[in-house]
């Protein structure tokens, strides 16, 4: 195994190396130079996750038999603190990253957010650009009622709320939780209310057990200013038994709304959107869809993530990762932790969705709830 690359050998069956994210070279990596990996792809977004543990047990995420009373979610003193991950993040935008997601798990079961997202607000200083950083954030949504307001004034931008069905027993069963869909709405509501909008909602759609939220999510929210995005059920981690035949294809997933809401495809907000848009054509919104699985879009994906443990991952699926927080506890300088993220990402070639296939699916993966979505 290459020094200084981990596996998670918590949570993760070990397997001879990967090889696309060797050690080596990390010292010559240029400070001045914004990184590109192997595929030409530069480091813009980095998704932050805070904490491995979640209040719900979604069974395409957490499925409770894995992650029961006896699993071993991270100790507090093995998570990065506040000022460690404020630290790292700097040295991510000094790197070219414009646009901070903060996920978990489910972040705001982490105590005191609003003092992290506060920290994260304070480095538009140090970026070169002139608008502010995004700084957006990934929730379940129950705990916003209480938490929206002091996130939106800690400098939160916006929020995106998981949201699988409207309907309160396939709420629960999708999961797993005592919570109540209108726990949810009112979380929504909040997040608006507080600035935190236009929200969007994601919805995992896995055959057989919310199909018929697709069309119901879609005609909720038609005409307000949320905007609903069907996520492809995918294949991440190695504990929700993902099987291709569970997947309704976003082909699918538009041809189903559109014969109820007839819709029109729109461009991309921005280079490498994840969700492929499409408006009402009566004017009442957008829907989007993420074909992980049926179209990936590796092409343009520039996202690198952080675990709550600090280690750096470059894809989503990915089994390895690059420890950061061994070496920032050890006193690094931050030219050598910036050498070890630009080192990390120059040699970067990820591209798992592209190559899904027979011999991919086995390897092992990271838990999403130990990086985020
Ligand atoms: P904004 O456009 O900034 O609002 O965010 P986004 O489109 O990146 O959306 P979000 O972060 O909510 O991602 C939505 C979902 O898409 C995630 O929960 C994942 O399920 C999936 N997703 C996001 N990024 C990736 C990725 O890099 N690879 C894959 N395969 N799926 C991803
Ligand atoms: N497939 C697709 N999306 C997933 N998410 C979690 N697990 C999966 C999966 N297996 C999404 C959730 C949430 C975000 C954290 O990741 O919908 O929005
Ligand atoms: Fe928790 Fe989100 Fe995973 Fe559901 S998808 S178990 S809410 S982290
Ligand atoms: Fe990026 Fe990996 Fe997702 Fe492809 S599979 S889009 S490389 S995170």
């Amino acid at each position: 195994m290459t020094p200084g690359v981990e596996r998670d050998a918590k949570h993760l069956p070990v397997i001879a190396e990967r090889g696309s994210n060797a050690a080596d070279g990390e010292s010559e990596a240029s400070l001045t130079e914004a990184p590109v990996d192997r595929l030409g792809r530069p480091l813009a977004d980095l998704r932050i996750s805070i904490t491995d543990r979640c209040n719900f047990r979604c069974t395409y995420c957490m499925p409770r038999e894995k992650f029961g009373a006896d699993y071993p979610f991270l100790a507090r003193s093995e998570l990065l603190s506040y000022e460690e991950i404020a630290k790292l993040a700097g040295l991510f935008v000094d790197a070219g990253v414009r646009k901070l997601r903060i996920t978990g798990g489910e972040p705001l079961v982490r105590r005191d957010l609003p003092v992290l997202i506060k920290q994260l607000r304070a480095l538009d200083d140090r970026q070169p650009h002139p608008q502010p950083l995004d700084l957006a954030l990934t929730t379940n949504g129950v705990l916003l009622p209480r938490l929206a307001q002091e996130l939106a004034a800690a400098g939160l931008n916006r929020v995106t709320v998981s949201l699988d069905s409207l309907e309160q027993a396939e709420f629960a069963r999708m999961t797993d939780s005592r919570y109540r869909v209108e726990e949810v709405l009112d979380g929504i509501r909040a997040a608006e209310q507080a600035g935190l909008g236009p929200i969007k909602i994601n919805t995992v759609v896995r055959k057989g057990q919310n199909e018929g939220a697709i069309v119901e999510l879609a005609r909720h929210f038609r005409g307000t200013n949320a905007i609903v995005r069907f996520i492809e059920f995918m294949d991440v981690g190695t504990s929700n038994d993902w099987q291709l035949a569970e997947v309704v294809s976003a082909r699918e997933i538009v041809r189903r709304i559109a014969s109820e809401f007839p819709l029109e495809a729109i461009d991309a907000n921005y280079p490498g959107e994840v969700a492929s848009r499409y408006r009402y054509r009566d004017g009442q919104g957008e829907v989007g869809v993420i074909a992980s699985v049926t179209q990936p879009f590796c092409g343009g994906c520039t996202r690198a993530r952080l675990s709550s443990e600090g280690k750096l991952y470059t894809c989503l699926f990915s089994g390895v990762s690059r420890d950061l927080k061994a070496p920032l506890r050890a006193g690094a300088s931050d030219e050598e932790l910036a050498r070890l993220i630009r080192g990390t990402w120059n040699r970067r070639t990820d591209r798992y969705s592209e190559l899904r296939g027979e011999a991919t699916m086995k390897l092992p993966k990271v838990e999403l709830s130990h990086i985020g979505g």
